[in-house]
């Protein structure tokens, strides 16, 4: 039976349409989905969203509307980001659902059976961002909330409490018992402490807040929000529904049950959640992962700071890929990062179009033209196996261990060394030398195979871009972990023309006067065209720059033809057919449009460049082999002609 594996994200406040800091927690559940599923197991993976409380009863009714209505506008965002993301969710909770008020209900039931809840009543500072009482010790300056820095206001009405006072050593012994429960080790250690510290009572009902489930057994109360959105995790697995076969699969007798959390709402899900869990007698979570957060100018990321960033116009301009693959590089898991525009735009130039980019249309262009369009035909010496070993064993224990950073580094070395082959064995230079045929096999073969592991590596995090360069180098994408292994790519296989997978971020015509934190892209007519640079792009033309590398430059054959002979083509004013000496065998035709800026007569023992290597087109009936380039100036052709008379065939590069 395949290991069970049950990841979650937290469900996001309906407060605000979904920024960077709440689709980083989704990327990397999804990227772990992706993972484990092609390590074989039995994967769930939960997301949504949570839609009662106090703050969302607030921000309907200054927007005039209801809160169901206002949940409802902002979860539609969702579905297109997600999609666009490529999320690979099964399932989507809102807490706004019926089946979620069942789970609800069923597991106040269980803690009312088990004699943990009481009435009493409650004073205390309250957080409404929060959702959360604070003790006088814990608020900042002027009764500021720790998390929020907004005021907390003062609180006192009769609540139904649960004694999670009585949790305490259940707690600690859970802690001692599954070290690895809480990760990383900083914040279990954090979050033991505040259990050692002494557990109060916790409110876990509201009075006077209409939007929210209702408590079962006390009219006019509402189940406390916390308490309401942590039961997602069971209630969308079908808990409270009699014999749900997902409950039992993935949380009773499940494997792995794991929640992704930021370290805001870690005592959330690491002290109330386990001992609400113990009440009711139903399994723990495995583990709890806290991450950090994003900053912006030292900030946490938040509608509240007001300094957003916003994950649809990162996917419009970079890709989703560029994005997730930025968002696990660059933040260590556990620990906080910044986002900027300049540190997304540098590591993608240098890790994505730079080393994995350059690396792949290299080794395959330089593949194509040694060897007829196809992989090497002789395997050789496996000689950066050892190397792509150690890189795949480190991968995959960073990977399982939610290092994601130090596994796409695994990769990246790996793909360094095959750089570091590649410029020692030189077989640019070597490749038209028969007798070094088979060292340029080997050499090629080598980092063909070096790269393919790493698109399989990186399947999870960046799944289209990857089968993108699995496509590239004639392979399928990877079904299982095993394709990770040595050995798989074919020899004499067809390899398809390279095209720019991730062309470069021009940063200073990015960056230059935009005010947005997410920018221009070089085609869009500047703002300010002053400070548009000239040699980056032509803000006139409107059209787009793709930065393509030398050798994707090389895939276009240009060389010098004379003119041999030259006609109208009937009923066509611009086209002419002419015969062109290009150094072959026999002449070849090309049909140009130059015949209203060129008379026949006046071509034949010119010389011309040639595109060399263009696909047959037939034109007005006539097959056209070739291009003859010209010059546009005011969209009239000029032709491009050599300094000097040089042998019809000589290359143009
Ligand atoms: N609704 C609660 C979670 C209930 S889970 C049973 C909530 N929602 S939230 O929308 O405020 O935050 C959801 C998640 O997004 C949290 O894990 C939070 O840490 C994360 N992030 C919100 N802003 C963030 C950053 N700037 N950076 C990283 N993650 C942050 O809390």
């Amino acid at each position: 039976m395949s290991e069970r594996f049950y990841i979650t994200t937290p469900i996001y406040y309906v407060n605000g349409p979904p920024h960077i800091g709440h689709i980083y927690t989704t990327v990397v559940a999804d990227v772990a989905a992706r993972y484990q599923r092609l390590a074989g197991a039995d994967v769930y993976f939960l997301t949504g969203t949570d839609e009662h409380g106090q703050n969302i009863e607030r921000a309907a009714r200054e927007r005039g509307i209801t809160p169901q209505e206002h949940a409802d506008q902002i979860v539609a965002a969702y579905p297109p980001l997600y999609r666009a993301l490529h999320i690979t969710h099964n399932d989507f909770i809102r807490t706004t659902e019926a089946r979620h008020a069942v789970g609800v209900e069923a597991i106040v039931a269980r803690i009312a059976a088990a004699g943990d809840l009481y009435t009493g009543r409650h004073e205390g500072w309250y957080c409404a961002s929060c959702e959360a009482y604070y003790t006088g010790k814990e608020l900042l300056g002027e009764h500021a909330c720790p998390t929020h820095d907004t005021p907390a206001e003062w609180r006192s009405e009769e609540n139904v409490f649960f004694r999670l006072s009585a949790y305490q050593q259940p707690l600690l012994r859970w802690y001692h018992e599954n070290p690895d429960a809480v990760q990383p080790e900083s914040r279990r250690n954090e979050v033991r402490a505040f259990i050692e510290g002494g557990l109060r009572d916790l409110s876990v009902s509201r009075q006077g807040l209409n939007w929210g489930i209702p408590f079962p057994g006390h009219a006019g109360h509402t189940v406390y929000v916390w308490l309401d959105a942590l039961t997602n995790y069971i209630s969308a697995l079908g808990f409270g529904h009699g014999e749900d076969e997902r409950y039992h699969r993935f949380w009773q007798h499940g494997g792995t049950r794991l929640h992704l959390v930021g370290k805001d709402i870690l005592r959330f899900h690491a002290v109330y959640w386990p001992a609400f869990l113990m009440s009711a007698g139903l399994p723990l979570p495995t583990t709890v992962f806290a991450h950090g957060w994003w900053l912006r100018d030292q900030r946490k990321v938040s509608k509240s700071s007001g300094n957003v960033v916003d994950p649809g116009e990162l996917i419009g301009h970079f890709g989703a890929d560029a994005l997730r693959y930025y968002l696990l590089r660059e933040m260590v898991f556990g620990q906080d990062a910044s986002f900027s525009d300049e540190a997304f735009i540098d590591r993608y130039n240098s890790d994505l179009a730079n080393d994995l980019g350059n690396t792949l249309s290299r080794v395959v262009t330089l593949s194509r033209r040694a060897f007829d369009g196809k992989t090497p035909p002789l395997a050789g010496d496996p000689q950066l196996q050892a190397a792509a070993s150690e890189a795949v064993a480190a991968y995959r224990s960073a990977m399982d261990g939610f290092a994601f950073h130090r596994a796409i580094e695994a990769l990246w070395r790996l793909l360094a060394q095959s750089n570091r082959f590649l410029v020692a064995r030189e077989p640019w230079k070597k490749f038209k030398d028969p007798t070094q045929r088979d060292e340029v096999a080997e050499t090629l073969f080598n980092v063909l195979e070096a790269v393919r592991i790493v698109a399989c590596g990186l399947i999870p995090i960046m799944p289209e871009k990857a089968a993108a360069v699995l496509a590239a180098l004639g392979e399928q994408r990877p079904e299982s972990l095993d394709d990770l292994a040595w050995g798989a790519t074919e020899t004499g296989a067809d390899l398809p023309a390279t095209q720019a997978l991730f062309p470069r971020i021009d940063k200073a015509a990015y960056l230059g006067s935009a005010p947005s934190p997410v920018l221009r892209k070089v085609a869009e007519p500047s703002a300010n065209p002053q400070q548009a640079d000239p040699h980056q792009a032509n803000p006139q033309s409107g059209e787009e720059r793709t930065v393509i590398s030398i050798d994707q430059f090389f895939e276009t054959q240009l060389r010098v033809a004379t003119v041999l002979a030259a006609e109208a083509i009937p009923k066509s004013n611009k086209l002419l057919k002419i015969t062109v000496d290009a150094g072959e065998a026999d002449p070849r035709i090309v049909v140009g449009g130059i015949a209203k800026q060129y008379e026949p007569e006046t071509l034949v023992g010119q010389q011309v460049v040639v595109v060399f290597n263009l696909q047959p087109a037939k034109l007005m009936g006539v097959e056209s082999n070739g291009m003859v380039l010209a010059a546009s100036e005011d969209g009239a052709p000029v032709l491009v002609q050599p300094h000097r008379p040089v042998a019809p065939g000589t290359r143009v590069r």
